[in-house]
């Protein structure tokens, strides 16, 4: 009988539970992956170069809140886990999934050097016939352009032949951190291989840990479907960003708005207004796109537009707080504010990107004593364009009403809304979070 060609062979050892997965980059999408795999019964070994969280979950300390300290203990205490900062660690793993970050640079630019640092690192250690997966968001083409050669030892490594020495393949996390009914198993997955061997492989190992995987042609379709999904939401963002101040001017609350217009049942999906945007994705990912847009000849002017439209929120946050202080015979400089959530979104601790950080900076250029509270993040951390030094306050009866003009800028669960609205003088809401129960003024931003 002729002996089963490597792909096959990969593929029976993910269908079986015999294989070791590494996964690179323990954070915001590399842990939950680290869960799924865990929990469908393969060998998982957790690389990061950050010591700090390799040591946390050697001890079995949660180092992100959201996840729950059970899934770290259960890490810890596993025979079927280990977390480490060592590549060669990472020899005997069938597949590697590199979950690295992948931010913008100073020009709005894709910066992939993580993406290229950890492949590098990988190559160096990759087991014969093993399959690498990039899970990171990036542009279509990051797969076969970046990866590819640096696996195949183009930049002065050792010659590997894809599709019997390596695979590789493209998958997109579609991770929501904080999203309640969904994790990493339920989400259905998008798996595209730079080859169709490459692809019948990784669609192996994803089915055995996920409940339903979506293969598609090619890891260009799966790049570009996921900067797709991210795209759509920063646009229709834009758009309601757009309508707040024209329907606002108009006397007409768009929130009233987006819910009467839901009621459809089909052709409307509501999305909402905010402060502006945040977290790892929407803020970055479509810049993207624009970019490798310009290697072919095109403009992608939704995205700039909706990326002008979105990043302006902050300040007009700031104005329409100057205007209610107004109203009451108040300037901003020398008034007391208290901005209500820093976190990006409701009920985590992540800050990534919020916008928390420059309308507090706006609101300090202007003379402002900024005070914030956010029952996730207890001090400011410091972040890469904003140092500030400030400690979560209690928010009381009293911090309310000593404050001139309360911002809301995230609607957190934990928050005490109906206390806000009976202690505050003046709310901005940028959050709708008041909704129509209070006394206080409500100037919506
Ligand atoms: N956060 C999300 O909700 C989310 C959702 C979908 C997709 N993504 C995408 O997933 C990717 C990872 O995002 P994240 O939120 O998990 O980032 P993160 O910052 O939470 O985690 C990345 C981890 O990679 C580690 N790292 C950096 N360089 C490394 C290297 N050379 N080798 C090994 N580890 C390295 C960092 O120390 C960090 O722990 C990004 O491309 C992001 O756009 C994120």
């Amino acid at each position: 009988m002729a002996r089963p060609d490597p792909a096959s062979r990969l593929m029976a050892k993910f269908t079986h539970r015999r294989a070791t997965v590494g996964v690179v980059g323990l954070g915001y999408v590399g842990l939950p992956l680290v869960r799924a795999m865990h929990q469908a019964g393969f060998r998982v070994v957790g690389y990061d170069v950050d010591e700090k969280k390799v040591t946390a979950l050697r001890a079995g300390k949660a180092y992100l809140k959201h996840l729950g300290r059970e899934l770290v203990r259960e890490l810890a205490s596993s025979d079927r886990f280990a977390a480490t900062s060592d590549p060669k660690s990472l020899r005997e793993c069938d597949a590697v999934c590199l979950c690295v970050p992948t931010p913008l640079g100073a020009h709005r630019e894709p910066d992939l050097s993580y993406v290229a640092e950890s492949t590098r690192m990988v190559a160096g250690v990759l087991k014969k016939g093993a399959l690498v997966t990039l899970e990171s968001t990036s542009y279509p083409g990051t797969t076969r352009e970046v990866c590819l050669p640096i696996l195949e030892g183009k930049e002065g490594g050792r010659i590997r032949r894809l599709g019997s020495d390596f695979f590789l393949a493209f998958s997109p996390e579609r991770e929501d951190p904080g999203r309640k009914g969904f994790e990493t198993r339920t989400i259905p997955r998008l798996v595209g291989g730079v080859d169709l061997r490459s692809g019948d492989a990784a669609e192996a190992l994803y089915a055995a840990a996920v409940e339903k995987v979506h293969r598609v042609e090619s890891a260009e379709v799966a790049e570009a479907a996921k900067l797709l999904e991210n795209i759509y939401r920063a646009v229709n963002i834009a758009l309601v960003n757009e309508l707040k101040p024209v329907l606002t001017d108009m006397g007409i609350d768009i929130w009233q708005v987006i819910r009467a217009a839901s009621t459809k049942p089909f052709g409307f999906q509501p999305f909402y207004p905010g402060p502006g945007l945040g977290g790892h994705c929407i803020p970055i990912d479509p810049y993207y796109l624009s970019y490798k847009a310009r290697e072919f000849g095109h403009s992608t002017r939704f995205i700039e537009l909706a990326g002008e439209i979105n990043h302006a929120m902050p300040k007009y946050v700031v104005e329409r707080t100057a205007s209610a202080l107004n109203e009451r015979g108040l300037a901003l400089k020398g008034a007391s504010v208290l901005v209500l959530g820093i976190a990006y979104k409701a009920d985590v601790d992540d800050i990534r990107e919020t916008p928390a950080a420059e309308i507090i900076a706006l609101l300090a250029e202007r003379g402002a004593r900024v005070s914030y509270h956010d029952p996730h993040v207890p001090t400011f951390p410091s972040m890469r364009k904003y140092e500030i030094p400030l400690r979560s306050s209690p928010l009381t009866p009293r911090t309310l009403r000593a404050a001139d003009a309360v911002v809301v800028v995230t609607a957190h669960r934990a928050i005490d809304w109906a206390m806000v609205g009976r202690a505050a003088k003046v709310v901005v809401d940028t959050r709708d979070a008041l909704g129509g129960r209070t006394r206080a003024r409500i100037v919506k931003a």
